[in-house]
């Protein structure tokens, strides 16, 4: 009887200790299965795409090192959360021509931590 109160109880908490997870951390997870293939959070690092360090408040295309398709540079985008969500929603809508090869994620509660995780990285 003790053991099944006590395994309850750890469940309890572990449960509440997850709900507690600030969002931008769950972001953590979906950017590592959907965007880390291609792009890294570190400053000054490019992989297949551009380094998504302090990406929010960025102007689009703005990584001098990284070699951008036109319409990307061309764009005139500054990287809000509105701009984010469009884009990563639908890559080839907001950006005809451009060459990130996603099709787009379409979960609102993955994207809401995602877009939390991107703002949180300055
Ligand atoms: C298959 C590789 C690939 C994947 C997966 C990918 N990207 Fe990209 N991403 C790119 C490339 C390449 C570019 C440059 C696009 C261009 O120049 O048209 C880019 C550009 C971007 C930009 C514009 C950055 C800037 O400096 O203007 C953002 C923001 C971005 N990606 C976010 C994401 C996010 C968030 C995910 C995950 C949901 C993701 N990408 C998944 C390859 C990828």
């Amino acid at each position: 009887m003790k053991k099944i109160t006590h395994a309850t109880a750890l469940s309890v908490l572990t449960c509440f200790a997850l709900n507690a997870l600030p969002a931008h951390a769950k972001g953590i997870d979906v950017f590592a299965s959907e965007c880390a293939e291609c792009h890294s959070v570190k400053e000054g690092k490019n992989k297949k795409g551009p380094s998504l360090f302090a990406v929010l408040g960025r102007k689009a295309g703005g990584i001098a090192d990284f070699k951008y398709s036109d319409p990307m540079k061309d764009s005139g985008i500054v990287w809000n959360r509105e701009k984010l969500q469009a884009y990563i929603t639908s890559p080839k809508r907001v950006v005809p021509g451009g060459k990130m090869k996603y099709d787009g994620l379409d979960n609102a509660a993955e994207m809401n931590e995602l877009l939390d995780y991107l703002g949180a990285l300055k």
